[in-house]
């Protein structure tokens, strides 16, 4: 069914899994604005999708997610068109550097931090007043199998062969960041995702999903009936 009446925006929107997240969304009927620190790319990633959804309703603004004032005025972008804002993914991220757990130096946090912590925060803090106009608002937090302490303790998974410290610690502190928005704004659905190792250039195309299997559990926790607060990939619940 065609729901036009939904608004989400999406972080990181201009390739991989949040272009994807875009199409899927779109698709839906949903009103998309594509955020990317890339104007033309975000511009170029709209008209790509344009040319197989026509009717889509795709508007870019340009957002840094690293930046205040370009998260600030990407918010007075979408509250001056109108949309209003239903759904905000923060989906922008990057891998950093994989130095060894025992090299890596505390300088060598800063910047991924900055992407994968600190991004999501400066995003929601500023879009809250849109997002809790909404009449159903959701947040959701994209993050990393490799974020949960649980499962890189568990030898079965992926996760528990692969080093460092950097990545793991930011998607760790995202899990938790989603974890007490969830019970800072009960009236708002906030999630948190693993959406699985996708090939994306995130990780040089190694990813063994499609980016349509990994947008699966980003969509579901935007679109689809889950518990507030909750975790999970695209089989379900899993441990934060
Ligand atoms: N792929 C996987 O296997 C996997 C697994 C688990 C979790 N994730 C998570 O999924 C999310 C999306 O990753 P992906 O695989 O789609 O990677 P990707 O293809 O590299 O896309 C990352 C996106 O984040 C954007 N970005 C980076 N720094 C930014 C900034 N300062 N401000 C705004 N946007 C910024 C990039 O923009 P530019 O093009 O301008 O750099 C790009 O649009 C990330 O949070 C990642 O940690 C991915």
């Amino acid at each position: 069914m065609t729901d036009t009446s939904t608004t989400v925006l999406i972080t990181g929107a201009n390739k991989g899994l949040g272009l994807e997240t875009s199409r899927r969304l779109a698709a839906l009927g949903w009103t998309v604005w594509m955020a990317a620190r890339d104007t033309r790319a975000a511009t170029e990633a709209a008209d790509k999708l344009r040319a197989d959804q026509p009717d889509a309703d795709l508007r870019t603004v340009e957002l840094d997610v690293t930046s205040e004032a370009s998260v600030a005025s990407a918010y007075d972008v979408v509250a001056a068109a109108g949309t209003g804002l239903d759904v905000l993914i923060n989906n922008a991220g990057i891998i950093g550097s994989f130095t060894s757990t025992l090299e890596t130096t505390a300088a060598d946090f800063a910047s991924t931090y900055d992407v994968n912590v600190l991004g999501p925060v400066r995003v929601t803090r500023a879009f809250l007043p849109l997002l809790s106009a909404s009449a159903r608002p959701r947040l959701v937090m994209v993050s990393s199998g490799l974020g949960s302490i649980a499962l890189n303790n568990d030898p079965s998974r992926d996760e528990f062969g692969v080093p460092g410290i950097v990545y793991q610690s930011s998607k760790a502190a995202l899990n938790m960041i989603a974890n007490q928005y969830a019970k800072a704004l009960p009236e708002v659905r906030v999630s948190s995702v693993d959406p699985g190792y996708t090939a994306t250039d995130l990780n040089g195309h190694a990813g063994r999903q499609t980016v349509t299997e990994g947008t699966d559990a980003i969509v579901t926790a935007a679109s689809a009936d889950h518990v507030p607060g909750a975790h999970f990939d695209r089989y379900g619940v899993i441990p934060r």
